[in-house]
């Protein structure tokens, strides 16, 4: 399974993926400038278990694991790394509701293959207002001010996809 993570603070991190005693060690040095270190056993369980060694910096935080190479963007952010803002539609490309922006582009996040991502910088609806119950990203407050929620299921799609256009 996925074990992706979270460095902070140019903290070492040491997590285990795939079989037992495999490693993965990262050493942050900045939100843009990360550094990731892979162990042998950690590279050698990774390959046999199919995955694949990502990066990603979603909303500014940096996130690192191994993926399974048909596992697809929108899955790992919502079953991976908790990321529910961004949902699931028609799960074919067609409605945009799993909308986000990678690098500067919405894309449609279940049709992107995670591996594909690695190395973008990402941004859900979840990094427009960090603090919830606090203050809305302009959009957002937009999008209330003029009732525009409908059922509000592919809301975060639009509201990305108009940031996208923005
Ligand atoms: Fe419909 Fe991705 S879920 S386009």
């Amino acid at each position: 399974s996925l074990a992706l993570a979270n460095a902070c603070g140019g903290a070492t991190v040491t997590q285990t993926v795939g079989g037992a005693g495999s490693t993965v060690t990262v050493t942050k040095t900045g939100a843009a400038g990360a550094t990731v270190t892979v162990t042998q056993a950690a590279e050698a369980a990774a390959l046999a278990n199919g995955a694949v060694l990502v990066h990603y910096i979603i909303n500014g935080v940096d996130y690192y694991g191994a993926v399974q190479p048909y596992w697809t963007l929108l899955y790992v952010m919502r079953e991976k790394l908790g990321l529910i803002g961004t949902k699931k539609g028609c799960d074919t490309g067609d409605c945009g509701v799993c909308g986000a922006i990678v690098n500067g582009r919405i894309v449609n996040t279940c049709i992107m293959l995670a591996v594909e991502a690695d190395g973008a910088n990402i941004e859900t609806v979840e990094g427009l207002a960090p603090k919830i119950g606090k203050e809305l990203d302009k959009l957002q407050q937009s999008w209330v001010d003029n009732d525009a929620l409908q059922c509000g299921f592919c809301t975060a799609g639009m509201i990305m996809t108009a940031k996208a256009l923005l």
